[in-house]
């Protein structure tokens, strides 16, 4: 099967929250084998879009395809089975456990797999996971998504919250996986760093696909970015330095200004 056939394929996908639609008749691929990011301002959709994917909002029209099967109608577990997994926004680590037992009951077979990838977590495999630090309990989050042998794996801010050094330490495992055949759909607040590891991108504004093509034309058209965050003519104040165009290693600073920039998430008040 080719990548495009084996990964994730939305047609039309529209997705209503709180009795209004959010995402407007998304049309998406997202093959094995590949890292498609996906960007977008703060209430953009992006998160409602992963949602509708792995079954915890309702999909009101459209449908969602991986590897051939539909699975629009599908329960949760399901589209798990069929190899699906979802690293959810805001994501925590069983705290009571240790990060063997996390690994462990994460699923069969694949936490081998999980451990090689992150080696710092072998050390602390006795550790109860609530004592990790932040960034020691994102690479758990990741691990156990890995554990269970996805597919495809939808990440949703795999850097919230966490220092530069971390996250540049786990995007390259998104893309260590990729490489290994696993289709990866990335929401990621740090644009040039997913764009960095990316193959296609896509950009979604108030719900709808305003861009999609090669992750390198993005990362070097940055203007394409700022008008898909900022609407077409209405650009930014110059001191407002959106966090799309961040670094991780830069963004500490500039996030402030971005957040004041995009339109307020209501969500955050
Ligand atoms: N449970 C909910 N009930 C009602 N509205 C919601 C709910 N969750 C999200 N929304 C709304 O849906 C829209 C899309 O939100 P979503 O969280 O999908 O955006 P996002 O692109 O992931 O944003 P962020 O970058 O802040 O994570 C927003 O207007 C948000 O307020
Ligand atoms: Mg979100």
């Amino acid at each position: 099967m080719s990548g495009v056939a084996s990964g994730l394929r939305l047609e039309a996908v529209r997705v209503d929250r709180g009795g209004f639609p959010v995402v407007h008749g998304v049309d998406l691929v997202a093959p094995a084998g590949e890292v498609t990011v996906l960007l977008g301002p703060n209430g953009a959709g992006k998160t409602t879009l992963m949602e509708a994917v792995s079954g915890v909002v309702r999909v009101v029209s459209g449908t969602v395809n991986l590897g051939g099967r539909v699975l629009t109608r599908a329960s949760r577990v399901a589209r798990v089975r069929a190899g699906l997994s979802h690293v959810e926004q805001g994501r925590t680590v069983f705290a009571d456990l240790t990060v063997e037992e996390n690994l462990e009951i994460a699923g069969a077979g694949g936490y081998d797999r999980a451990r090689a990838l992150f080696p710092e977590l072998a050390s602390r495999r006795n550790v109860r996971a609530g004592l990790l630090s932040g960034g020691e309990q994102q690479m758990l989050v990741l691990a156990r998504a890995i554990a269970r042998e996805p597919a495809m794996i939808l990440v949703d801010e795999l850097s919230l919250g966490l220092a530069p050094v971390i996250v540049k330490r786990l995007i390259p495992v998104v893309r260590a996986l990729a490489d290994e055949g696993v289709g990866v759909l990335l929401v990621e607040q740090f644009a040039a760093d997913a764009l960095s590891i990316g193959d296609s991108a896509y950009l979604l504004n108030r719900g709808t696909i305003v861009h999609h093509g090669p992750a390198e034309v993005l990362a070097e058209q940055p203007e394409l970015l700022r008008r898909a965050y900022f609407g077409g003519g209405d650009e930014p104040a110059d001191d407002a330095v959106p966090a799309y165009a961040a670094t991780s290693a830069d963004a500490a600073v500039t996030a402030d200004a971005a957040e004041a920039a995009t339109h307020p998430d209501p969500k955050r008040g």
